[in-house]
C-alpha cells in the first residue's frame, strides 16, 4: 500500500519513467553536452547538473585512467558497480550504471528474492544523487555524487552474455557516480559500541531523511584517524521509497542511538527548509509519491528534535518490529489519510494529509514524553 493508502489513485509499484535517470533528467537546468553520437570511450557529466569542482576533478582523473584501466566489477553488493581508476591505477571513484541494478536487465549479479518494496528497478541511481544532494553542508559525509554517462566495453550486457560475446562491444551507460572513499574496514568488522555518538546520529539523521531501507552494516565505512573512528555512509540507491514497511537502520540498536542529540545536530535540523529540498527533489524528476517520504520524515523529524526524542525513538517509530505489523509511522499515515474526505482534489488532499500528520505525530510524541 502506498503511503497513507492513497495507493488507489497514485498505483506504488507501476513503473514512474519520469524517474528514470535519462539525460532529460536534469533537462530544466543548463545543458552542457548532448548524448554521444560517436561512441568513444570515457565519462561525462549528464547535462543539466550543477558542477561541484570535486566530482569534476575526479571524472578527469576517470577519464585518463579509463584509457589504461577497464572499470572493474566491484565483487561486493548486489548490483553492477565499477570502480574506476585513474592513470595510477588507483580508484578514483564508483560507477553504478541504472541497467545493472538489482533486477534490472543487465544485472551481472545473480538475483535472489525480490527487490525491495517502494522502489522500482533502474531507479537506484537518482537516489545516490539526491541523497548527496540532500545531504546539506556535508553533515553526514555521503560522497560526493552525480548522474554520468560512460562508455566501456566492460560493462555487463546479458545479451553478451547469452550469447558467449561478453565485453566484446561499447556499451554506453546513465548512472550515478561516486567519489572514491578510502577506508579501512566496514562497520561490520567493528563493534558498534567503537563509534563516536556524533558520528552515528550524522549517519541517523540521514537515515530519517531519506526513509532509508538499505543501512546494513555493509553500506558504512570506516577509517580510523588518530584511533578517532569516523563513517562513511554509501549505497543510497534503496531510499526515498513510496511505502513505509521497509525501514532499515543498523544503528536503531545502538547504544548511541538512545543518547541525546547535540546542540549542532539539532541546530542542523531545525534548519533543514523542506520547501527547498522537494524543489530540488522535483528537479531531479523524482515522482511526487517518494517525494511525499521526505516530507513525512522531514516533518517527524524536526517534531521529535524539539520534542528532545533520540535517533532511538524516531527509529523505532518508523521501524515495524514484527513483519506482519505496520510502524506506528504507517498508522498515524493511515489515519491521517482516511481524515482526508474522499471528494478532495489531489493537491488538496495531499494538504489536508499534511494537516492531519502534523497533529497527530505531535499527539504520538506527547503520549511518548509523558
Ligand atoms: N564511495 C565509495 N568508496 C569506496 N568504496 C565504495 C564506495 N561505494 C561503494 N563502494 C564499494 O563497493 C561496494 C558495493 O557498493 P554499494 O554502493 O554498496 O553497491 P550495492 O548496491 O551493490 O550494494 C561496497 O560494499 C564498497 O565495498
Ligand atoms: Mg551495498
Amino acid at each position: 500500500m502506498g503511503i497513507g493508502g492513497i495507493a488507489s489513485t497514485h498505483p506504488t509499484r507501476m513503473h514512474t519513467p519520469s524517474l528514470m535517470a535519462t539525460e532529460d533528467h536534469f533537462e530544466s537546468c543548463t545543458p552542457t553536452t548532448n548524448p554521444p553520437t560517436d561512441m568513444s570511450v570515457g565519462i561525462e557529466l549528464v547535462p543539466g547538473q550543477v558542477q561541484n569542482e570535486e566530482i569534476m576533478e575526479i571524472i578527469e582523473r576517470a577519464n585518463e585512467g579509463l584509457r589504461v584501466y577497464p572499470p572493474e566489477l566491484c565483487e561486493d553488493g548486489v548490483s553492477g558497480c565499477y570502480f574506476l581508476k585513474d592513470a595510477y591505477g588507483n580508484p578514483a571513484g564508483i560507477f553504478k550504471p541504472q541497467d545493472e541494478e538489482p533486477f534490472s536487465l543487465n544485472c551481472p549479479k545473480d538475483q535472489e528474492g525480490e527487490l525491495k518494496h517502494g522502489v522500482l528497478a533502474g531507479e537506484a541511481a537518482v537516489r545516490e544523487v539526491a541523497a548527496y544532494l540532500l545531504d546539506h553542508r556535508h553533515f553526514a559525509g555521503v560522497p560526493a555524487t552525480v548522474m554520468v554517462r560512460c562508455t566501456h566495453s566492460a560493462f555487463h550486457s546479458a545479451e553478451e552474455r547469452a550469447t558467449n560475446t561478453e565485453h566484446s562491444a561499447l556499451k554506453s551507460k546513465v548512472g550515478s557516480f561516486q567519489a572514491f572513499v578510502h577506508h579501512d574496514s566496514k562497520s561490520c568488522d567493528w563493534g558498534a559500541s567503537m563509534f563516536p555518538i556524533k558520528e552515528v546520529h550524522k549517519i541517523g539523521v540521514l537515515d530519517i531523511r531519506i526513509f532509508n531501507i538499505d543501512r546494513h552494516s555493509g553500506n558504512l565505512l570506516v577509517n580510523q584517524v588518530d584511533g578517532e573512528f569516523t563513517l562513511t555512509p554509501i549505497d543510497h540507491g534503496y531510499s526515498l521509497p513510496n511505502t513505509l514497511d521497509e525501514a532499515w537502520f543498523e544503528w536503531l540498536n545502538w547504544p548511541q542511538a538512545k543518547a541525546k542529540f547535540d546542540d549542532e545536530t539539532k541546530v542542523y535540523i531545525a534548519n533543514l527548509n523542506v520547501d527547498d529540498d522537494v524543489h530540488m527533489l522535483q528537479k531531479l524528476n523524482i515522482a511526487p509519491e517518494y517525494v511525499k517520504t521526505l516530507k513525512i520524515t522531514t516533518m517527524l523529524l524536526k517534531k521529535g528534535i524539539y520534542a528532545d526524542l533520540t535517533l532511538f525513538e524516531m527509529g523505532s517509530m518508523m521501524s515495524r518490529t514484527r513483519i506482519e505489523e505496520p510502524s506506528e509511522l504507517e498508522q498515524l499515515c493511515t489515519i491521517a489519510n482516511e481524515q482526508v474526505p474522499q471528494d478532495c482534489n489531489y493537491v488538496d488532499s495531499e494538504s489536508l494529509f499534511f494537516e492531519n500528520l502534523s497533529s497527530l505525530i505531535d499527539d504520538a510524541i506527547k503520549r511518548k514524553c509523558k
